[in-house]
């Protein structure tokens, strides 16, 4: 079974033919909503609209131990995260698809580990390369099957939200060596990571941003559903690629 985690401007999967939705609960709490269970290209797929299905829980609430877990205890395959992003290299305007290899996380105050608890022997996972290269590869595949042009490799910022940057942030966040920024990123990656799922994403370039190319004076949020709503045919393109290419 394949699991997808869907962001903004991907609250529903129109292609899953749906069979059935599920409540979890979970040692952590309810996930984001319920999770939907249906088929894709004849393949297994459960469903999780990471802000809800009213899209009302914005990226510093969301419960992503509740959700990683519910998702864990169906035994996925591959877990792919679908987000959208401002693009801050030049060459990632809006409405290009980037399947990223790096991240560096700016969030605070979230819930980001498993291994918290007192009576737990301390535990570090290796997060060195932090998304599954087998689950990256499989989305590079999907993507060149389905004839839609995506950028291998870009490292993505994660901040905290839920208001955009600053100018200076964008800034900082270029010389640092970022070249997309998300709020949700972390610390989704690095819970998957502890379960050991194979978890990468596909990010959506919704807007430059802030101080970069039309955002230069602000970034013109009303245009962002327009271009979201664009590229996600492209993204439900790639992922029934991907489940139907699986297993070859
Ligand atoms: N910054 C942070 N998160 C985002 C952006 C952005 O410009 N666009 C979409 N999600």
């Amino acid at each position: 079974m394949f699991a997808i985690i869907g962001g903004s401007g991907l609250t529903q999967l129109s292609c899953l033919e749906i069979s059935h939705r599920r409540i979890i609960r979970t040692p952590y709490g309810e996930p984001s909503g319920p999770l939907t269970f249906g088929k894709l290209k004849n393949e297994d797929i459960v469903f999780l609209a990471r802000h809800g299905l009213g899209h009302t829980i914005p990226p510093h609430a969301i419960n992503y131990r509740a959700n990683l877990w519910a998702l864990h205890s169906l035994k996925p395959c591959h877990v792919i995260a679908v987000a959208s992003v401002g693009g801050i290299r030049a060459d990632l305007t809006p409405g290009k698809l980037v399947i990223p290899d790096q991240i560096i996380d700016y969030t605070y105050g979230r819930n980001f580990t498993y291994f918290d608890g007192q009576e737990q022997p301390v535990t570090h996972v290796d997060f060195t390369l932090p998304y599954s290269q087998s689950t990256r590869n499989l989305l590079l595949r999907g993507a060149k099957e389905a004839n839609e042009a995506v950028s291998d490799g870009g490292v993505y910022a994660a901040t905290q939200g839920p208001r955009l940057e600053t100018a200076a942030e964008i800034n900082r966040l270029e010389r640092d060596g970022a070249d997309i920024v998300g709020m949700t990123g972390m610390p989704e990656a690095t819970l998957a990571r502890e379960l050991g799922l194979n978890y990468a994403a596909i990010a959506v370039i919704a807007n430059h941003a802030a101080g970069r190319g039309i955002s230069t004076n602000g970034i013109p949020l009303k245009e962002i559903y327009a271009v979201l709503e664009h590229a996600m045919v492209k993204v439900r393109n790639i992922l029934e690629h991907v489940v139907s290419c699986h297993g070859d």
